[in-house]
């Protein structure tokens, strides 16, 4: 079927079948009767998002693509969860979920760097410092961009030129300390060779550490654990060049990491993530250390995309009620640019929101800007679900689909909806049975979910 625009000229998306070989299930073609099945990795850029107003079912689809990405492909799922709606799904497939509740005790180190290879050799300093020929991995040049970003939400302004220079020398010469450090740990016979001695601020705990080492066999994963960087050593070598006002400016700022309430993430991760799902439940964080967190998160996850990619595994993340991620012009910017790269690292990015304003400029109270309009204009799948007449009329006007397939969805019941994918536009039933055990996994009516659960105890 062809859809016509209203001027006679053949709209660019059209109305047909979504039956891709081996794809997702997006439910039923509500024109055809039809399984709707799509791959979003086969699309120029699989990124996309899910727009609708609150209740009409956004959530319960991420869940059911969710699903069939974990049952019907090898790739991996990382969720960013404001509300934990998401960790009961976690559960029943032997996901994890993280929580930055201080009282849980988790820790994530965003300094987290892994030097070897697939074959278990050390990469080449050369390689660690700029990245690996093949793109394959994190570099510390990577990790000065993170750092230089966080820095600058802690000191909430640009850095200075002079600054910028120190921090890089400090990053470089921190990941240098601790490369030529893990080389004598694992590998003893270059100890003799190394011409690179153990600096102050490292000397207890490298004792320890080679000591730890010697007693037990080590993974690729507890070595990245135990063995990277934190915090604390980077504040060190900072605080070794720090001489003048302009300098400990910046060692102010940090001292939040090593003695204030930012403490939290001065640790060596704790928590084994390489699960297929893992959803990072940010519902408790404190509002203070909100943007820090994000960042943090965002690190780790950028750090798993392309850990998985260095495996051949794609990774779904999903981010809902994403209005909370763009709010913040540092992770809009983050996450902006996770969007225009996430294909050449086999990633598939989906956010989740209600406010359309945030996303497309021109709207009367809109507060998107050209980090949050990319974000849309690098998104190829699209659902739309149940609109508002104000959000209709926007969506019209940055998606050429006709009127009459936008009526279907003014309104409509929760489930119902438009899959964009590509070119092709089909309006889909995503409808589940209120008796399915998927509805029942899914559900986040709360009315519903106590009801379920008070039988779940009757029935014990
Ligand atoms: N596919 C579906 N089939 C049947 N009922 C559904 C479906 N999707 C949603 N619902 C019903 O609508 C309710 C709200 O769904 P959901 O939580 O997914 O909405 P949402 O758009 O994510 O809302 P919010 O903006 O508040 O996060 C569910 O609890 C369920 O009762
Ligand atoms: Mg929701």
């Amino acid at each position: 079927m062809q859809q016509h625009g209203g001027d006679g000229e053949p709209a660019p998306f059209r109305v047909s079948e979504l039956r891709d070989r081996g794809g997702l299930y997006y439910g039923i073609n509500q024109i055809s009767g039809k399984a709707v099945t799509g791959d979003r990795r086969r699309l120029a850029n699989g990124n996309g998002l899910i727009l609708a107003q609150p209740g009409s079912g956004k959530s319960v689809a991420a869940k059911l693509e969710l699903g069939s990405v974990l049952v019907d492909t090898d790739s991996n799922v990382i969720v960013i969860d404001p509300t934990a709606e998401y960790v009961p799904l976690a559960e029943a497939f032997h996901g994890s979920a993280i929580s930055f509740d201080v009282r849980d005790d988790m820790h994530l180190n965003p300094l987290d760097i892994d030097y070897f290879d697939e074959e278990g050799n050390f990469l080449d300093w050369t390689d660690v410092r700029y990245g690996t020929a093949d793109g394959k991995g994190v570099s510390v040049q990577d990790k000065m961009f993170f750092v230089r970003a966080l820095i600058e939400t802690c000191l909430r302004k640009k850095p200075t030129d002079r600054q910028l220079s120190a921090i890089e020398k400090s990053v470089v010469r921190m990941y240098k300390d601790n490369y030529e450090e893990q080389r004598r740990i694992f590998m003893p016979e270059e100890k003799s060779k190394s011409r690179w001695a153990t600096p102050e601020y490292l000397m207890r705990k490298e004792e320890e550490r080679t000591a730890s080492s010697a007693r037990r066999q080590l993974s690729r994963e507890e070595i990245i654990r135990e063995y990277s960087p934190v915090m604390g050593d980077f504040y060190q070598c900072l605080k070794e060049m720090a001489h003048d006002d302009e300098l400990k400016e910046l060692t102010d700022s940090l001292e939040r990491f090593i003695t204030g309430s930012l403490s939290i993430f001065n640790h060596h991760t704790n928590i084994a993530i390489n699960t297929r799902m893992t959803v990072f439940n940010i519902k408790t964080i404190p509002k203070n250390l909100w943007t820090t967190a994000m960042f943090i998160m965002l690190e780790n996850i950028t750090g798993r995309i392309e850990a998985n990619y260095a495996k051949g595994i794609s990774t779904y993340l999903l981010i809902d009620e994403f209005h909370e991620i763009l709010r913040s012009p540092a992770t809009a910017e983050y996450t902006s640019r996770l969007w225009k790269k996430g294909r050449k690292l086999g990633g598939i990015y989906t956010g989740v929101t209600q406010n359309v304003s945030d996303l497309v400029k021109g709207m009367k109270s809109s507060a998107a800007d050209d980090q949050t309009e990319n974000i849309f204009s690098n998104s190829k799948f699209f659902l739309l679900l149940s609109q508002s007449t104000p959000d209709r009329k926007v969506l019209e006007e940055n998606l050429p689909i006709s009127p009459a397939l936008f009526d279907m969805i003014e309104n409509c019941e929760p489930g119902n909806g438009l899959l964009i994918f590509g070119n092709t536009v089909v309006p889909v039933n995503m409808r589940l049975r209120k008796e399915s055990t998927l509805y029942r996994l899914f559900n986040t009516n709360f009315f519903e979910k106590t009801k379920q659960i008070k039988e779940g105890r009757e029935n014990l």
